[in-house]
């Protein structure tokens, strides 16, 4: 067990030093007071043969990255923003399974502190009270046809204020201190965050992906819901039935048609 240390300074006074390493996901865990992204940090350190559970974690994002190239608002002092290196060995197209293992376990974290107003939004939204918390980017090398790696990406909003996001979010997102009242340790996030983590993707390394899908049903804000789903130019509308063995997103459209929809971003329609 190892601790990798930069500029601790500037990390203590932000109350992230104590995060424990140990486990199998976090047994080392690499601080750092600033990076462009932690994802992209991740990658390369795995590209240079980093194992499996070595963890990038920062007090603030320059280039945080989100879904569909968007910018994900890293301040510091504020949320946690960490990424995961994984080597499972899975066929690489089951792969996002894994945004959804790591969607279960951030629910299953959050409703710690917000009991029964967690929920998940298909692919990789955790909401509170219907305002994104959290976010997961999932990014994977393949090296001859396999994985070598995958990148869990997951940014938490601990402690921004509703007047800290910027203007285009400020409606849509929220903080566990917004949704509490309370100042929240990102250290105490941090720690859990990687036990419960680990506790879900041993559960889906032994198991299959069937467990991971029945708990993300049961935090899923949008089963038996009427949706659309914009990718694009392209919208796609129906009732949600489920998500497939692969993580794909099941509609059953207008035309009484099961859809697979594997990307996109979801918005309830009408009066649900
Ligand atoms: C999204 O909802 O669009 C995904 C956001 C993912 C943000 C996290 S923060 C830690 C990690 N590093 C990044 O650059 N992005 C992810």
């Amino acid at each position: 067990m190892k601790n990798t240390v930069c500029e601790l300074s500037d990390i203590r006074e932000n109350d992230l030093s104590d995060i424990v390493a140990g486990g199998t996901i976090g047994k080392e865990i690499i601080f750092l007071p600033e990076v462009d992204s932690t994802n992209i940090y991740a990658s390369k350190l795995a590209r240079d043969g980093m194992p499996e559970g070595v963890v990038v974690i920062a007090d603030c994002q320059k280039r945080g990255k989100g879904r569909l190239n968007r910018v994900w608002q890293s301040p510091p002092g504020k949320n946690l923003y960490t990424s995961i290196i994984l080597r499972p060995s899975i066929p690489s197209h089951l792969a996002p399974q894994l945004t959804l293992t790591a969607g279960v376990a951030v629910a299953e974290l959050l409703s710690q502190y917000c009991p029964g107003t967690v929920m998940l939004k298909w692919p990789n939204d955790v909401q509170i009270n219907m305002r994104k918390i959290c976010g997961i980017l999932t990014e994977m090398r393949i090296k001859r046809g396999k994985i070598d790696f995958v990148i869990v990406g997951m940014g938490i909003n601990i402690n921004m204020k509703k007047e800290e996001f910027q203007e285009e979010f400020r409606e849509s997102s929220t903080s566990l201190n917004q949704e509490t009242g309370n100042r929240i340790s990102r250290t105490d996030i941090a720690n859990k965050l990687y036990r419960t983590f680990e506790k879900w993707y041993e559960i889906y390394l032994d198991k299959g992906f069937r467990p991971i899908r029945e708990a993300w049903l049961g935090y899923s804000g949008i089963l038996n819901k009427n949706i659309a789903v914009h990718y694009k130019k392209d919208v796609y509308k129906g009732r949600v039935i489920g998500i497939d063995e692969y993580g794909a997103l099941l509609l059953f459209d207008e035309k009484n048609e099961t859809k697979r929809i594997l990307a996109g971003d979801v918005s309830l329609i009408g009066e649900q």
